[in-house]
């Protein structure tokens, strides 16, 4: 019945023409009621939505997970090359294993389906752990991204920390730790538990070097907390930052892979020093 009067189902849903009226009248009337109708649709975006409505915001963290068009060639062209007669191509099926490769700029092995590992030869440098704790999957693109940014320097590679067990944390190995925040500024879920567990048992972390790096978005009340939570855990536990605590704001211009790389520039030297020279004091 109010379908009827209104055009309105639902909010969001709505009935025009014979499915409102029944069937009355031929194509002209169904036009003019679909007019109609539109208008009733524009107001109610207009009055419903326009706060809820965050725009742009709201599609940065999709965007941080896309390639640029060059990357987009890449994977084309790798796919096109792995191709299985009569077949154009072989689809990487694997996302991961597509943004590695799209920002890497080189190939991945032929074997790219039994094999991730994108060939960066830094088996000679110092190990890297990249650890994230993520909700979504930004954190961990960000320690993907920073792996390749850092080869160079590094022998680096990345681990999700809800993984790891409090003894992987009594490490000597430098690690950079990417965690988002969520609810009011809380850790990721995946991490709740391991930190309760590391800060209740009071795992000794005096080995650890860290560098962190917290991901968030400066519209909520809590901006990037996640990371300060972990950061007084892990120095109460007497694990050592090494620098300041990086920040991505969701909701700002840059993005979190470019921020990242900028913040790591600024410690890794440090952060890989101290490691080696504390180590070595042992
Ligand atoms: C439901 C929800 C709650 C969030 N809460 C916070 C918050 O309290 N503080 C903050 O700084 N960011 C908050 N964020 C933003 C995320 O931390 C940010 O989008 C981050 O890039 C997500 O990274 P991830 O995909 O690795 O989890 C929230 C995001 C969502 C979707």
């Amino acid at each position: 019945e109010r379908a009827a009067a209104t055009g309105r189902i639902e909010p969001g849903l709505y009935a025009a023409g014979w499915l409102r009226r029944g069937p009355v009248g031929a194509i002209p009337t169904q036009r003019t009621d679909a007019r109609e109708l539109a208008e009733v649709i524009a107001a109610d975006l207009e009055r419903d939505d326009a706060q809820q409505r965050v725009g742009m915001p709201a599609l940065r963290s999709d965007l941080a997970r896309a390639t640029t068009w060059d990357g987009w060639l890449l994977i084309d062209a790798h796919e096109k090359a792995n191709n299985a007669e009569p077949r154009p191509r072989t689809k990487l099926t694997d996302a991961r294993q597509m943004r590695l490769l799209a920002a890497s700029a080189t190939d991945l092995p032929r074997s790219a389906s039994e094999d991730t590992a994108v060939e960066l030869n830094n088996a000679h440098l110092p190990k890297l752990t990249i650890a994230y704790a993520t909700e979504s999957g930004n954190a961990e693109l960000v320690a993907e991204q920073l792996v390749l940014h850092l080869a160079d320097r590094t022998n680096a590679s990345t681990v999700d920390l809800a993984t790891l067990t409090p003894d992987q944390l009594q490490t000597d190995t430098p690690m950079l730790l990417v965690t988002s925040s969520y609810d009011e500024g809380e850790l990721p879920t995946s991490i709740r538990a391991l930190h309760a567990q590391v800060v209740t048992q009071g795992t000794d972390l005096s080995s650890l070097h860290y560098g962190l790096f917290g991901l968030g978005d400066t519209s909520y009340e809590f901006f990037s907390r996640g990371a300060d939570i972990l950061d007084q855990s892990l120095q109460a536990l007497r694990a050592r930052r090494i620098g300041e605590i990086g920040r991505h704001d969701a909701g700002g211009r840059t993005l979190a892979t470019e921020a990242a790389a900028r913040w790591a520039d600024t410690i890794i030297t440090e952060l890989m020093v101290t490691s080696v020279k504390e180590v070595a004091a042992k």
